[in-house]
């Protein structure tokens, strides 16, 4: 297995490729794609971010530090219907249980296939036959289906970052059964939680009739897939460090990090409001401590987004307002994205690290928030139950973040916590984290899909038996039309 994750080209393919070198606002998918490619040679293909109306846009292979990138440009209208539309105000809701906030709109789905095709006739010249490819994302979805169209047999995985919302939610989108078609022709479908790989078979039962096998596989349509779970992981390396000494602005405060993209499914709005009940409810905290929120907005044609950035600037203002002092500003709300360099000092100088999303895939920043603490010293994670890592990190501050009152205990719990409480949880919580890393993830899913893709291959062969019948027909002498045929035995 070692020798072949080496060996083989790997084929990395998500919706955003980014310059990491340039990058500030690299996350999630990103960092464990880099991370992965990294390890790993093969090349990473996608969208460059930019838009261009030119017709038939050239593929851009750059080179950097062993690091090859292909990418392309979408026109406006990709980007509006595809990126926008599809993705983001179709699959994102849905897939996030946020039906209300989906928007069925004609146009989007045809696109969203279109920029999918346009990906897949790019990509297929660059395949070798020994490469195996790894497609992220919601995004695309139908991007093994039309590679198959253009001939590509390779092994194609698919790893979904999100998080599987309940079957009646995916049900509602008009084209579930194309999009269960789509997934069915993936040798491999990764997911984050057994939560979510629940939810995924039982949209494929319902939606396609797919069944169970014995074998643990599914059968779909004219398919049979692996679904697994595959939580992804960080790389601990990159935020370990000789452990200092607590840096602080102030050495009276107590800083609270919160770093989400500006987005509905992150909580913030939940966030902001306990934390306006916890210093109303916890008034020997106040001038004690203070909320950092980075949220860089994203998406922001997109009506839910621009509702969230409105609500979340009025209810920090309201806080702000009502607790604030000359020398003291409750909550600091800051729009930009941190610098990834800059990351680990400011976990590691955080009292605490407030994670608190609706849903979520997996979310990495609880597994750099525990990765970066002094062992010594360490901080405490207040983390959603409802984030797919809280499946692996049970020893953190759980809480419901729909319950104000959880989200407040909660707090006032890990501003008292002893010293000798947060080296016991943080000692397990960074075991996990260092066990479950980023290059575990890629290695046990790569593995798992070189299997499904053999499988897939075998079941493509004629049975032995008929191969047999056809090469002794082939080479029999030629006769007469009226002699009986060979008949190949395929019973049994
Ligand atoms: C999530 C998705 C990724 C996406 C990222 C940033 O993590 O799973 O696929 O790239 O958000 O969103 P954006 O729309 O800016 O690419």
């Amino acid at each position: 297995m070692k020798g072949q994750f080496l060996l083989t080209r790997l084929v990395m393919i998500s919706n955003r490729v980014i310059d990491f070198g340039a990058a500030t606002q690299a996350g999630g998918v990103t960092v464990a794609i880099f991370d992965t490619l990294a390890r790993h040679k093969g090349f990473w293909f996608g969208w460059n971010g930019q838009i261009d109306e030119t017709e038939s846009p050239e593929t851009s292979l750059v080179s950097n530090d062993g690091h090859t990138t292909a990418t392309l440009p979408l026109t406006a209208a990709d980007y509006n219907d595809y990126y926008l539309g599809y993705s983001n105000s179709v699959l994102w809701p849905v897939f996030h249980n946020r039906l209300d906030l989906a928007q069925f709109e004609a146009g989007y789905y045809a696109r969203y296939v279109a920029v999918n095709q346009k990906f897949a006739a790019h990509l297929a010249p660059l395949i070798e036959p020994d490469d195996i490819l790894w497609v992220h994302d919601y995004h695309l979805f139908p991007l093994a289906l039309e590679l198959r169209k253009l001939g590509i047999q390779n092994p194609i995985g698919f790893f979904l970052h999100i998080p599987v919302g309940p079957a009646q939610a995916l049900l509602a989108i008009p084209e579930h059964r194309e999009l269960a078609r789509a997934l069915s022709a993936y040798d491999l479908v990764g997911l984050q939680t057994h939560r979510d790989v629940r939810n995924l078979i039982d949209f494929l039962q319902q939606s396609v009739f797919g069944r169970l096998l014995p074998s643990g596989r599914i059968r779909a349509l004219d398919s049979e897939l692996d679904v697994g779970c595959f939580p992804v992981g960080i790389n601990p390396a990159d935020f370990a460090g000789s452990p200092i000494v607590r840096e602080k602005e102030s050495p009276e405060i107590d800083r609270i990090i919160g770093i989400d993209r500006l987005d509905y499914t992150k909580g913030l709005p939940q966030k902001f409001r306990a934390y306006g009940k916890f210093l109303e409810d916890f008034p020997e905290h106040r001038r004690r401590i203070v909320l950092s929120q980075f949220a860089p907005p994203t998406r922001e044609s997109v009506e839910a987004y621009a509702d969230i950035r409105a609500e979340l600037e009025s209810l920090s203002g309201a806080i702000n307002g009502r607790y604030g002092e000359l020398d003291w500003v409750p909550i600091n709300y800051i729009h930009r994205p941190m610098p990834r360099q800059e990351l680990r000092d400011v976990y590691r100088s955080s009292r605490i690290c407030w994670v608190t999303p609706l849903m979520d895939g997996m979310n990495l920043v609880s597994k750099e928030y525990i990765a970066s603490q002094d062992p010594t010293d360490p901080g405490v994670l207040i983390l959603s139950k409802f984030a797919g890592s809280a499946s692996q990190l049970e020893n953190a501050v759980l809480v419901n973040p729909y319950d104000v009152n959880d989200m407040v205990q909660s707090l006032h719990i890990a501003l008292k916590m002893p010293l000798d409480e947060r080296i016991e949880r943080h000692e397990k919580l960074a075991r996990i984290v260092r066990e479950s890393d980023c290059g575990k993830w890629a290695k046990t899913y790569f593995s798992a899909l070189v299997k499904a893709g053999k499988r897939r291959l075998h079941r493509s062969q004629p049975p032995a038996r008929v191969a047999d019948a056809m090469r002794r027909l082939a080479a029999a002498p030629k006769k007469k039309a009226d002699t009986k045929p060979i008949v190949a035995h395929v019973g049994g």
